[in-house]
């Protein structure tokens, strides 16, 4: 045991990865360890990667590479967690060029990282330890399931909005995405435990719960949960809206095909589950969306939206996008442009198609030059820009309710939050005494891309 070692800690790719960080600080906090914001004076320096594209990986190559010769002339114990410790190239690297990491550690084996890393720093001859789950073969739950176990520790520091791991895995795969070999098959946890762990983060003063899965729609459909105890999302959301003194509930992320009309219902008669729809579409054209393995066509699509837009007064809706997927012409980008238009997203995550080793789409015909991919992109994103500005412009005028997370931490005085339909707001005065954690009503004043701002009129909830 080293009781005074230090750690510090990274962390790239989605709101999963970060929610693992958490657990990966809460765990070896329990073990007498101190975090440490700085990487210069850390004893083990943990890197929580993402595989999802390539510059996600050539970030965490290039970053490790960078804190490494930070430290010339000390051994901190470098660890690299995450998705990237589950394909065989990047172990073998390490093997090959990086011998100061000296643990890998999946997304399902985070639980290691305190016992290996202390081993490790006391280690007199170096030596790499590899807590990885086996490589996937099949579709179904096997002994490649990322798993953790239930009851390991959560940090317990205020706050106002925290990230609950809902369900494990993916199955889908999407012939693009390496999430279903890095992750696993689908495994959800068992709606009694999130429900306790809701329960205690509002018990801890939590105001706002994120439920996380690649697929939060396909949950409770696996088997993992026995069969008179489960319930589908909409159940889950149904429990969780019971839920005293918490006020909000949002979920990442949706699947156009399994997100149902009694879906949007649901999330119409729960009052606290937030008006946004999180909805990758990917692409427009019904011939990549096929290739793609998607599971729907651009109509099945624009016609849920339109059933949002309907049902739920208000609504936001975001999504993801591809461009450059193999085979890819003009027109069938010009659909992914009408889509974009037609369904008038609040705001889209935009990629350039990344082959993967390993996935369907990395071998297909047709890859595009990456000139063509970046114009593309460029459009993609000056259209969706102006749709952005619109929408929120559109809100000028009107009150919004906001949950405020922190002082605004460039203007004294203001506060940050968020409306329920997830745009950033910057609100205006307000009392000297702390406002975080509050709900308030902001008019909106002004309206750019990114935020909303105006000045508070009322406190609606403290
Ligand atoms: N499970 C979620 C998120 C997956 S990763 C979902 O299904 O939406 C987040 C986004 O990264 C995806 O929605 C997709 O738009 C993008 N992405 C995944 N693989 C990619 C690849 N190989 N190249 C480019 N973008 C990719
Ligand atoms: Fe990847 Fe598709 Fe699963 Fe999302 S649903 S993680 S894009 S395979
Ligand atoms: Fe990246 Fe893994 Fe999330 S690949 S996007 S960190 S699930």
């Amino acid at each position: 045991m080293h009781p005074r070692a230090s750690f510090y800690i990274e962390t790239f790719g989605c709101q999963m990865n970060e929610r693992d960080s958490e657990t990966i600080t809460a765990l070896l906090e329990k073990q007498g360890l101190e975090p440490t914001s700085d990487p210069k004076t850390a004893d083990i320096i943990i890197v929580n990667t993402c595989a999802v594209r390539e510059s996600a990986e050539a970030k965490v190559w290039s970053r490790l590479g960078q804190l490494h010769a930070s430290r010339q002339g000390d051994e901190p114990v470098f660890v690299l967690a995450g998705c990237m410790a589950q394909l065989p190239e990047t172990v073998e690297r390490i093997r090959k060029k990086l011998p100061y990491v000296k643990v890998v550690s999946g997304p399902g084996n985070i639980h290691k990282i305190p016992e290996l890393a202390l081993k490790a720093m006391s280690d007199a001859k170096p030596r790499l330890y590899t807590a990885v789950s086996p490589p996937r073969t099949g579709v179904s739950r096997d002994e490649s399931s990322q798993i953790l176990p239930e009851g390991l520790p959560r940090m317990n520091v205020p706050g106002v909005s925290a990230f609950v791991t809902i369900m494990y895995g993916c199955d889908n795969f999407c012939s693009y995405c390496i999430v279903p070999f890095v992750r696993g098959p689908q495994v959800s946890r068992h709606p009694g435990d999130i429900v306790r762990e809701v329960e205690d983060l509002v018990q801890w003063g939590y105001k706002e719960v994120a439920l996380l899965g690649q697929n939060v729609n396909a949950y409770g459909l696996d088997s993992s949960v026995p069969e008179p105890e489960r319930l589908d999302f909409a159940g889950l959301l149904r429990e969780l809206n019971k839920i005293d003194g918490l006020y909000r509930i949002r979920y990442f992320t949706s699947h156009p095909r399994d997100f149902t009309r009694e879906m949007v219902d649901t999330v119409a008669s729960c009052e606290k589950v937030c008006e946004h729809f999180h909805l990758p579409v990917q692409a427009g054209s019904d011939r990549i969306l096929k290739a793609m393995n998607r599971g729907y066509t651009k109509s099945q699509y624009l016609d849920l939206i339109g059933y949002i837009y309907e049902k739920v007064p208000g609504a936001s809706i975001t999504t993801d996008i591809i461009v450059g997927f193999p085979g890819e012409t003009e027109e069938d980008f010009e659909e992914t442009l009408d889509v974009v238009r037609k369904a008038r997203f609040d705001g889209a995550f935009t990629f350039i198609f990344s082959p993967r080793k390993g996935t369907a789409a990395a071998k297909m015909k047709g890859q595009l030059p990456r000139s063509e991919k970046s114009r593309r992109l460029q459009r993609l994103v000056e259209v969706q820009a102006g749709i952005t500005l619109e929408k929120n412009r559109a809100l000028i005028g009107s009150e919004v309710e906001v949950l405020v997370e922190e002082p605004d931490p460039s203007e004294p005085g203001a506060w940050k939050g968020r409306t329920r339909t997830n745009k950033v707001v910057v609100a205006e005065g307000g009392q000297e005494s702390s406002l975080v954690g509050s709900l308030v009503s902001v008019e909106v004043r002004e309206a750019g891309q990114w935020h909303l701002k105006g000045p508070i009129k009322q406190v609606l909830a403290r």
